[in-house]
Formats: C-alpha cells, sequence, structure tokens
C-alpha cells in the first residue's frame, strides 16, 4: 500500500490518462517513452497504483485525428486493465451514438462484478465531425449532442438502478426493463462527463457524478466550478470536478521549461493544425462559444486537452503548490498527462505526491 495515499475523504485524487491510442500525449515529433500497448499500458497501471494514483481515463477514438494511428477500443482495455491491478478504479470513454445505452449498462455491470466494482465511465458527446462521418454515424448539432448524452445518462442510470424501467425519450426508448445482475457498486457506477460548454456544465449539473474539464488556470476553472455547483445546488445535488494537466516535474524549474520549450518546438504543424480545425465543432461550436478549445492557440492544443494551461511544469514543489491551488478553488481530482509515462508516473509518486499530502495536512491542521 502506497504511503502516498491519503485516507482523508477530503483528500485530492489523482487520475492518469491510459495511453491506448498511439502517439503519445502530446501532438509533436519530441521523444516520448511511452507505449499504446496492453504490455506498457498494465505495467503503468501498477506503477500508477503503487504511485498514489486513484484512476486512470481511457479514450476512445475510432480513427486517427492528430496522429493517433492506432486506437485500442476502450471498454475492452478497460477491463484488461482492471484485470491486471487490485485498487486503481479505471474509466472507460464511451461515445452515445456507436453506444447503445442497454448494452454499455449491461457490459459495465458486468465487468463491475469481473472487478469488484472498480469501473467507472466517462461520456463524452464528441467533437470529430470527420470521425462520425467515417464510421456512418449521423452528426447532430452541438447542443443536441448533450440532449442526447443527457438522456443516454438518464437511460443507463434507469436501467442501473430500477427494476421494470421504462423510459420515453427522443433518442431512447426503455419498456418494463429489468437488468439482472445490477453493478456491484451502489448506487451504481460513478458517471463522468467530458466537455466544458454550457450544455456541458447544465448536464453535468443535472444527471454526472464529475465533470471533466480541460487545462486551465485556477481562476479559469473557478468560474466554471462556480457557475457547475450553483446550478447543481438548484438540483439538490453536488458534482465534483476533474481537471487536466499535462504534467512536467523535473528537479530544477530551468529543466522543466526546456522539456516544454521543446515539446513545442517539435510540433507537428500539420497534425495540430488539422485537429484544430475539427475542434471548432465543440466548445466553440455551442450557442455562448465557451467550452473546451474556446480560445486554445496553437501551443496549447499540442497537448490535445491544453494541458499546458494548467501550469504543472516546475519542481515538486511548485508543482504541488500549485495543486493546491486548484483543490482551493474547488478542484476534487487532477487528471495527469506525461511525457515519458511510466518513469514520470514514479517520480510523481515519489517527489510530488508527498509535497501535495503534506501541504493538504497543513491546512487541515491550520483548518483545525
Ligand atoms: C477529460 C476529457 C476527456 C475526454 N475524452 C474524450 C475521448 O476519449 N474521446 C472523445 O472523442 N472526446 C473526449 N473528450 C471530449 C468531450 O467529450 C467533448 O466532446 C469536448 O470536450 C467538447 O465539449 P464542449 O463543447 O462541451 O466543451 C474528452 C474531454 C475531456 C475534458
Amino acid at each position: 500500500m502506497s504511503t502516498t495515499r491519503s485516507s482523508e475523504a477530503d483528500a485530492l485524487k489523482f487520475a492518469y490518462w491510459v495511453p491506448n491510442v498511439s502517439g503519445g500525449l502530446v501532438i509533436s515529433k519530441i521523444e516520448q517513452r511511452t507505449g499504446w500497448d496492453i504490455d506498457y499500458n498494465r505495467r503503468l497501471a501498477q506503477a500508477a497504483e503503487k504511485n498514489g494514483f486513484d484512476y486512470a481515463l481511457s479514450q476512445i477514438r475510432f480513427t486517427a485525428g492528430y496522429g493517433a494511428e492506432y486506437q485500442h477500443e476502450s471498454v475492452s482495455f478497460t477491463h484488461a486493465l482492471l484485470a491486471a491491478t487490485e485498487r486503481l478504479k479505471v474509466i472507460a470513454a464511451v461515445l452515445p451514438g456507436p453506444w447503445n445505452p442497454v448494452l454499455l449498462a449491461k457490459q459495465i455491470a458486468t465487468i463491475d462484478h469481473l472487478t469488484q466494482g472498480r469501473i467507472a465511465v466517462n461520456i463524452v458527446s464528441g467533437w470529430f465531425r470527420g470521425e462520425f462521418a467515417a464510421i456512418g454515424e449521423p452528426w447532430l448539432d452541438h447542443d443536441e449532442r448533450y440532449r442526447r448524452s443527457e438522456e443516454f445518462i438518464r437511460a443507463i442510470k434507469g436501467v442501473w438502478t430500477e427494476d421494470n424501467f421504462t423510459f420515453r425519450g427522443d433518442f431512447y426508448r426503455f419498456r418494463d426493463y429489468t437488468l439482472r445482475p445490477k453493478p456491484l457498486q451502489q448506487p451504481h457506477p460513478e458517471i463522468f462527463q467530458g466537455g466544458s460548454s454550457r450544455a456541458a456544465r447544465d448536464m453535468a449539473a443535472r444527471v454526472s457524478d464529475w465533470y471533466f474539464t480541460n487545462g486551465n488556470t485556477p481562476e479559469g476553472v473557478k468560474v466554471q466550478i462556480d457557475d457547475l455547483r450553483a446550478k447543481a445546488a438548484q438540483e439538490g445535488r453536488s458534482v465534483k470536478i476533474g481537471v487536466n494537466a499535462f504534467i512536467i516535474a523535473r528537479d530544477t524549474e530551468a529543466e522543466a521549461q526546456q522539456v516544454l520549450a521543446e515539446i513545442i518546438a517539435k510540433a507537428d504543424p500539420e497534425a495540430v493544425n488539422a485537429f484544430g480545425h475539427e475542434v471548432k465543432n465543440a466548445g466553440k461550436a455551442s450557442p455562448e462559444g465557451e467550452g473546451n478549445w474556446a480560445r486554445s492557440s496553437f501551443d496549447d492544443l499540442v497537448q490535445y486537452n491544453d494541458g499546458f494551461r494548467t501550469q504543472l511544469i516546475g519542481t515538486p514543489q511548485q508543482i504541488a503548490e500549485r495543486i493546491l491551488a486548484l483543490k482551493d478553488v474547488g478542484v476534487d481530482l487532477v487528471l495527469a498527462g506525461f511525457l515519458h509515462f511510466i518513469e514520470e508516473v514514479e517520480y510523481f509518486g515519489a517527489k510530488v505526491l508527498p509535497l501535495v499530502r503534506q501541504l493538504e495536512e497543513q491546512r487541515r491542521l491550520k483548518a483545525a
């Protein structure tokens, strides 16, 4: 059992991005010591749980979009990682449209039993129009995608928690359906969502357990959290917040900044620009023009979920303090990406996480 894992209920949680697609987490020709194959990923998952990580987030991708030439399917990959670990929770990413809610609910309920209740789901609403065209899926407008995702979440929750479930939506219908067995986790496996537009926040307030947003500063995340938590309170609900960060922790700040500069200098401009073109179907396409990638620069897009903007780049002490600043504005989980995954997960667990836990303890003592 890791000594860096805090037993306090309010301790920040840590997740890492499962590299189940090829090409690493940055769209750059810099050397990335990582792998998208199952052997590498099993070792990474085992290293992550030993080093204090609570969750792993898989990705769903059907086609290459930004150099991610190979993409393993997320639910099956998630099962394999759960089978190789003991405590880690693994989040399977799914897209309403290609996925049908009853199939997902049944798949996840079974995997929940096979893995002692450690699976969760991330419902992604989609931004990649070319991918939908390639697989013959009809493309919906931005806010319609969220209306469908919300029905999808209501449907899987209903199937997981109710007997004789009946539901009449615009996208999905159920009549007197009873799933057996229900999932092991009660009331149901955790439901995460990706997306940061107003439609995404409204959906999270009504139906999700967790809201994942792209990389951002504490001030930028706070605006979203305040809006989301106010809306959730009106619904009598609370929603937890996860923020993405590409972490570059090195013994000196100069070293860390040098790595960032090299990632950007070696960016693949064609792939970054192609990605920048595709993501215009996301946040910017929402009626209010907010959300993921609405204001991303070329440099931001080199890490495809704006992970540099969270600024977890520097020494372990600097990073730990910035992580606490995120916690201060209401963040519950940091979702981490790394350049050289296994090595850096180990460095993070050894050097950064103990400082985070110390700072959390100091704040607890101060508040007591
Ligand atoms: C942490 C996180 C993980 C995501 N994972 C995926 C994914 O695996 N596949 C995918 O197609 N989209 C993924 N997305 C994209 C979102 O589901 C969503 O389509 C996108 O962020 C645009 O949302 P917005 O317009 O509401 O900001 C992810 C987003 C976030 C923040």
